[in-house]
């Protein structure tokens, strides 16, 4: 394989070096593009076809439906790993040893107090406002309450940033869905596991002992590895370019759930939600919706189908639809939902729309079944989503800043007006 591309323009060629990734993908390196032509770019809207780093944290196979966090296939980590080890993995390069994960448990318990004028804060908005918006205004406000914690260089300082974060985040996002329900916002309970707290803080009623529900634990757990990176998708390039300008990590995180909450991205787990109970009002007509989805004149996408890298099944897909039928089996929940959810699917994975275009179930499509028979209302489902993603924001953050990556800054093809001279109010 040659280690060079050759591109000729008007006659002139130029080379630029091929550069090949531990999974053979290759990347033709453009660093030298604009110099080498006298200011010839790229454009590729989406970034369809252009790498923005090279990474160590991820790896996905689109074409053979393959995930992997630091080379651990995502089916093992979601049979065998816990939420709070595939954190420190995903962030550390490495599965802890039993000391590491204890003290990584210990220095997060540490931090899980949150300033109690963040409070102030949530009670300015009304119960109406989306929880997303709610959880990025309180994670950038956090930046207030911990000024040490925004320009860190040093690992040191990351760390303490890191673990600060993965301490409080938790409680904010308990405390966006407590406040909907007018429910006393509260700190849960040291004493219980990262994912096990969370869920009390969610859930425990002030006036009743809280009962845990191992299948109901076992399942978020899950769901959170689930959702814990996926490479530079938006809302991942997005916390990596806030951060290339050297804001702070709770900034870019900040940032990045904003970018998470667009029903094109993580909001699409509410929307297909949202999609499933519109066609079971509908009498559950589900070919009504397919064509729909199908129709060019129509902005109706079937929301959940679809990926700009699987154009396999999503592997994450794959788990959640077993884990929904267990859960709801083990819960004895009968939701129609669920079976319009895959009478949808098995029609459209027969349909040449889709099968054309590789449209298949992703991550978003069945998680909001599981979500809902946990109890978590539909608003919440992409809080859910951005509890889950965290650590791998984290992960791509600190890699981003430890191996001192550029400040991110596209350039553009200019296509407007060409120089006029200004005229003043009376002429125009
Ligand atoms: C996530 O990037 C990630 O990794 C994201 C994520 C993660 O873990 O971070 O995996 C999480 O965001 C999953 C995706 C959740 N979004 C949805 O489910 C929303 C519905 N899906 C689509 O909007 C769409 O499939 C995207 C946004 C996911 C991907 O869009 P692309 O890659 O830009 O593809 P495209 O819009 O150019 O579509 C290609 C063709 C088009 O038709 P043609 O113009 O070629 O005729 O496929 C069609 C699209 O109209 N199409 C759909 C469709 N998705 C694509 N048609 C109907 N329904 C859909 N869902």
């Amino acid at each position: 394989m040659s280690k060079k591309a050759t591109l000729e323009i008007n006659g002139n060629k130029y080379e630029f070096p091929i550069i090949e990734g531990t999974e053979n993908e290759l990347g033709i390196d453009i660093k030298t593009l604009r110099g080498a032509t006298d200011g010839i770019t790229t454009i590729d809207p989406g970034y369809k076809n252009t790498g923005s780093c090279q990474s160590a944290i991820t790896f996905l196979d689109g074409e053979k439906g393959i995930l992997r966090y630091r080379g651990y296939s995502i089916e093992e980590l979601a049979e065998k790993a816990d939420f709070l080890e595939v954190c420190y993995l995903l962030i550390f390069g490495e599965l802890p040893t039993a000391e590491q994960l204890e003290k990584f448990d210990k220095d997060i318990k540490e931090e899980s107090q949150v300033d109690e004028d963040m409070k102030k804060i949530l009670d300015g908005f009304p119960k109406s406002a989306h929880p997303m918006g709610v959880l990025s205004s309180l994670t950038s406000a956090l930046i207030a309450f911990n000024p040490g914690s925004v320009d860190v260089d040093s690992e040191e300082e990351m760390y303490g940033a890191i673990v600060k974060i993965l301490a409080k985040f938790p409680v904010l996002a308990a405390w966006t869905m407590r406040k909907r329900k007018s429910l006393p916002l509260d700190y849960g309970d040291n004493s219980l596991g990262y994912v096990e707290n969370l869920h009390k803080m969610m859930f425990a009623k002030p006036n009743q002992a809280y009962e845990a529900n191992k299948i109901v634990n076992d399942a978020l757990d899950k769901l959170l590895i689930l959702h814990a990176d996926h490479e530079q998708n938006c809302s991942t390039s997005t916390v990596r370019i806030v951060g290339s300008s050297h804001a702070g990590l709770f900034a870019s995180l900040s940032a990045g759930i904003s970018a998470l909450w667009g029903p094109l991205h993580g909001g699409a787990n509410q929307a297909v939600i949202e999609m499933l109970e519109a066609i079971k009002a509908d009498g559950g007509d589900t070919a009504k919706y397919i064509a729909k989805a199908k129709d060019k004149n129509d902005p109706f996408r079937l929301m959940g189908f679809g990926h700009r890298v699987y154009k396999n099944f999503d592997p994450r897909a794959k788990i959640i639809k077993k884990s929904a039928e267990e859960v709801l089996g083990d819960l004895g929940i009968e939701d129609p939902v669920l079976d319009i959810a895959k009478g949808l699917a098995e029609v459209a994975l027969k349909d040449e729309y889709f099968v054309q275009r590789k449209l298949y179930p992703n991550v978003d499509f069945y998680s909001g079944i599981i979500y809902r028979a946990l109890g978590i209302p539909t608003e919440m489902f992409t809080v859910m989503f951005a509890l889950g993603r965290l650590p791998g924001w984290i992960a791509q953050w600190r890699e981003m800043r430890l191996r001192k990556e550029p400040i991110g800054r596209p350039r553009q093809i200019y296509i407007g007006e060409n120089y006029r001279k200004f005229k003043a109010i009376s002429e125009r």
